[in-house]
């Protein structure tokens, strides 16, 4: 089993990379493959809206990191999106990376990179913004069919370092906890469809609220 985790932050060793790393080496405790896939420095658009992702099963946009990492999704077994705070919300290259990466998953097959799969969104801050950004984030999940794995406090660090980061002994076990709950239920899920469960699915009504 294979936890993809996502550091939106332009830095590839800052403080969410910190509080991701903790919850891997939890998770590869309890003998669980992870892989932290960095989003980088490089501009990445945002969704223009355009569709052609329902044709082509995948983002119409190859010059940055969204489908590459939709790739590795479908072989991923659960996620945890992590993003600095700006401005009491997720950093903005993370949130046209979710955009992307979700929209243009949530047609037909594709659906498969994420639906059913569990995964946690955790953030970090320097000091304020990190329930919005937590809240902010968890709705990518929630609309995706997601179990969402939760830890004994919303899943955050606060420090301007990774140093600072290190010393915030609750967030760091935060993220232990949110990584040995995400184990047992990922153990919990394979169990169920080595014994064949499915999910029941029903046909979704789409009324835009006018009839
Ligand atoms: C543009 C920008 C906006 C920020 N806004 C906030 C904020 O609203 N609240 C906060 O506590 N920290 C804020 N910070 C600080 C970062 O959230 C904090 O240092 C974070 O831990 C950095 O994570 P990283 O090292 O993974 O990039 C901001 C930093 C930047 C660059």
């Amino acid at each position: 089993m294979k936890v993809l985790l996502v550091n939106g932050s332009p830095n590839k060793k800052g403080c969410t990379y910190t509080a991701l790393t903790e919850v891997a080496k939890t998770l590869n405790a309890h003998d669980i493959e992870t892989e932290i896939f960095w989003i980088k420095t490089k501009p990445i658009t945002g969704c223009v809206a355009c569709h052609k992702c329902r044709e082509l099963g995948k983002c119409t946009f190859d010059g940055d990191v969204v489908n590459e990492f939709v790739e590795k999704a479908y072989d991923a077994d659960a996620f945890v999106f992590g993003s600095p705070v700006y401005y009491a919300g997720a950093n903005g290259s993370m949130v046209s990376f979710l955009d992307r990466a979700f929209y243009s998953n949530s047609h037909g097959d594709g659906a498969a990179a994420f639906k059913h799969k569990p995964g946690a969104v955790i953030c970090s801050a320097r000091r304020a913004g990190t329930t919005a950004t937590y809240d902010q984030l968890i709705k990518y999940l929630g609309i995706s069919q997601m179990p969402i794995i939760s830890s004994f406090y919303w899943n955050m660090v606060h420090g301007n370092t990774p140093e600072e980061v290190l010393q915030d002994e609750e967030g760091l076990g935060t993220m232990r906890q949110l990584a040995h709950n995400m184990a047992f239920f990922m153990q919990c899920f394979e169990e169920g469809s080595k014994k064949g469960l499915t999910v029941t699915e029903e046909d979704k009504p789409r009324t835009n609220f006018i009839r």
